[in-house]
């Protein structure tokens, strides 16, 4: 067979300008990196987490720089009622949604037996519970579109464990799992997840973590953690892809790190 005779044709890179996203945990870190990166490429975006201060921060900072489709929004989410809060305002504001950045995270350190349970429930209910809700209430918009992309950012611990990390590598494998899931079920519906797996990137999640200032020092002199901008040029060079590309998984570790914490 001829190949012209199948007449294919291939799409041009995607462009951000005018997309509309919803970047959840974006008052720090990887999903503050990737909010600025979005804004900057020319996308319309929701900036979601609690700290109020931190979003109204990021929009100044965005505003200085004459980036003023930018909109915060705190939520928690765990909290459905504050999830569906988040899309509504976004609808409202630019009538679609086209990117959601399921960013919202945290991670724990603990051996099974010491588990703090209350801990536990938290990071189980902002890690997969948070993602599910971010899911449920922000697809239908992009369903009902026909075209869009989902960005989860699970983690290498989704891939491997280490003693102490059971608690949070369970969250993570539980994202890839609904990320391989989402996936199936959506992609004729021309929606395109991807799921990024950071290695350790310099945020404020270790110390989140538990981890003690020297442990951050001594690790972080031994690996030199990815910047939260290079996470967040991984999730664009997913977003930019022609509409026929999708890169279903992407692992960016630091040069120097083997495992997640040696
Ligand atoms: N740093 C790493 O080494 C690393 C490696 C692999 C994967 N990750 C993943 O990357 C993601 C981002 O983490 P990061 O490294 O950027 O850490 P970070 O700087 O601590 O950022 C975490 C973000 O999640 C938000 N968040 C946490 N709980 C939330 C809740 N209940 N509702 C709304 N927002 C919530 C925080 O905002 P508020 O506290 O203001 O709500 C913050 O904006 C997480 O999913 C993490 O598991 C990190």
């Amino acid at each position: 067979m001829n190949l012209d005779d199948l007449e294919l044709s291939w799409n041009e890179k995607e462009s951000l300008i005018g997309k509309v996203a919803l970047v959840t945990g974006a008052s720090s870190g990887i999903g503050a990196s990737i909010a600025r990166k979005l804004a900057k490429r020319g996308a319309h975006v929701t900036v979601v987490a609690r700290r109020r201060d931190r979003l109204d921060e990021l929009v100044q900072e965005l505003h200085k720089e004459g980036l003023y489709e930018v909109m915060a929004v705190s939520a928690d989410i765990q909290k459905a009622e504050e999830v569906q809060h988040v899309v509504n305002k976004t609808i409202n504001r630019w009538g679609r949604l086209d990117i959601i950045v399921a960013n919202a995270g945290f991670g724990y350190r603990s051996p099974l037996v010491e588990v703090d349970l209350e801990r536990w429930e938290e990071l189980y209910r902002t890690n997969v519970h948070g993602l599910m809700l971010t899911l449920h209430y922000g697809l239908p918009p992009m369903l009902g579109q026909g075209k869009g992309d989902v960005i989860i950012i699970s983690s290498i611990a989704g891939k491997e464990v280490i003693a102490g990390g059971g608690p949070y590598s369970a969250t993570k494998y539980g994202v890839n799992a609904i990320a391989s899931a989402l996936r199936l079920e959506t992609i004729d519906q021309g929606i395109r997840v991807t799921t990024i797996q950071p290695g350790a990137v310099a945020t404020e999640f270790s110390q989140v973590a538990g981890y003690s200032e020297d442990e951050i020092r001594a690790f972080s002199s031994k690996v030199l953690p990815l910047h939260p901008d290079d996470v967040a040029e991984a999730a664009l060079y997913a977003l930019e892809q022609p509409e026929h590309v999708n890169i279903p998984e992407l692992t960016i570790m630091p040069s120097k790190q083997t495992q997640r914490f040696k």
